[in-house]
């Protein structure tokens, strides 16, 4: 298959993006967090080609991406009143809230599960393609099943090219993360997976939620779980990877101690001068989450070109945007971490 490259700049290529996603065509659409993998939610077979492009885990749903709140009552069976609290304060932006689910959803999005996730994201361009389709897109992150998640068009085309009808070319996305997944279909509300809405925002709304032990821990793959995509390899790199946690003088001196010529850092940018090696990518101060959040994937994926044995990442603490950052390297490392207090 012939992949296009169209620029989100372009209006015309805009409306092509809806209107092949209309005819039932697989297209990568930027969003704020990363780029999204993109099907009309609503067509069976268009949503199955998504997983085939992506090499998707059968069991694993996707989220339907809305432009409108009217599209939430369609979708789904219950919107309980935290919802509309949430959605007031997050939306459109990056949080994914799950709910009961309608008759209107296919199964093949929410895979035998009765529920649906729902994201409504802060994208100029998302939401225009979004109402030209006239229908919810759904859209897993924009890359090969395990691999980090895109950020830029380009890293879209390294893993899709061939795969899919068309790739909408956009800025770098500003978050780098995906969206928080917020399960809402219990009594206590549980926290999925963490992402560009922070779970003190989160409490600061509606009060105190659980957090699902995925997050910080392998999941086997025969366990049932709230999320399907939890426990499988995930955001990885092509080498492997050995996350330092704790205090930062101490990872940075500990990566100095250990590292070999061919290996990878990915340090605070404090410390770039202690390192003489050549593959080292720095990811923002240790003081601002959000830089690291935005450079995460992309410095994931530069480590590939680069070729590394080894890649020694240095990690946030768990605090605000960090527990994202700290559980998409713990999970890309799986979970081969040394916290150094
Ligand atoms: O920021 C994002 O959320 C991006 C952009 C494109 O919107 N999308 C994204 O989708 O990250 P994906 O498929 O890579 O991750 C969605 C996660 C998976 O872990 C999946 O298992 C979970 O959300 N999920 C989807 N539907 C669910 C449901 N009904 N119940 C529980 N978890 C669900
Ligand atoms: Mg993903």
């Amino acid at each position: 298959m012939k992949t296009l490259k169209l620029l989100s700049r372009n209006k015309d290529d805009v409306l092509k993006a809806a209107s092949l996603l209309k005819q039932g065509e697989v297209v990568a659409i930027p969003t704020e967090t990363v780029y999204g993998l993109g099907a009309n939610a609503l067509d069976e077979n268009a949503v199955k080609q998504i997983f085939i492009a992506k090499g998707r885990p059968q069991d694993n749903p996707l989220i339907v991406h809305i432009n409108n709140l009217d599209w939430l009552t369609k979708l789904c069976d219950f919107v309980p009143q935290m919802a509309l609290d949430l959605a007031q304060n997050f939306w459109p932006g990056p949080l994914t809230m799950v709910f009961k689910k309608s008759d209107l959803v296919p199964d093949s999005i929410s895979r035998g599960l009765d529920t649906v996730a729902i994201r409504y994201p802060n994208h100029k361009v998302a939401l225009k393609v979004i109402e030209l389709a006239g229908t919810p897109i759904a859209a897993p992150s924009a890359n090969t099943s395990g691999r980090p998640s895109t950020t830029n068009g380009d890293h879209v085309f390294d893993d899709l090219n061939g795969k899919i009808s068309a790739i909408l070319y956009d800025n770098q996305c500003v978050v780098g993360v995906e969206s928080t997944v917020l399960d809402l279909t219990t009594d206590k509300p549980i926290l999925l997976r963490p992402g560009g809405v922070t779970r003190e925002q989160i409490e600061k709304i509606i009060g105190e939620i659980d957090v699902d032990k995925s997050i910080f821990q392998k999941i086997d793959n025969d366990k049932k779980v709230n999320s399907p995509g939890m426990k499988y390899k995930h955001y990885a790199p092509k080498a492997e990877v050995l996350v330092l946690t704790g205090n930062h003088e101490k990872t940075a001196q500990y990566i100095k101690e250990h590292c070999q010529i061919n290996d990878g850092i990915l340090c605070f940018d404090e410390y770039f001068d202690m390192f003489n090696e050549q593959n080292i990518l720095t990811f923002g101060s240790f003081s601002d989450i959000s830089e690291q959040a935005r450079l995460l994937f992309l410095n994931l994926r530069k480590f590939d070109d680069m070729n590394v044995t080894k890649i020694y990442a240095q990690c946030p603490d768990g605090q605000g945007l960090g527990l994202a950052i700290s559980n998409r390297l713990q999970k890309a490392s799986g979970f081969n971490v040394l916290n150094l207090e």
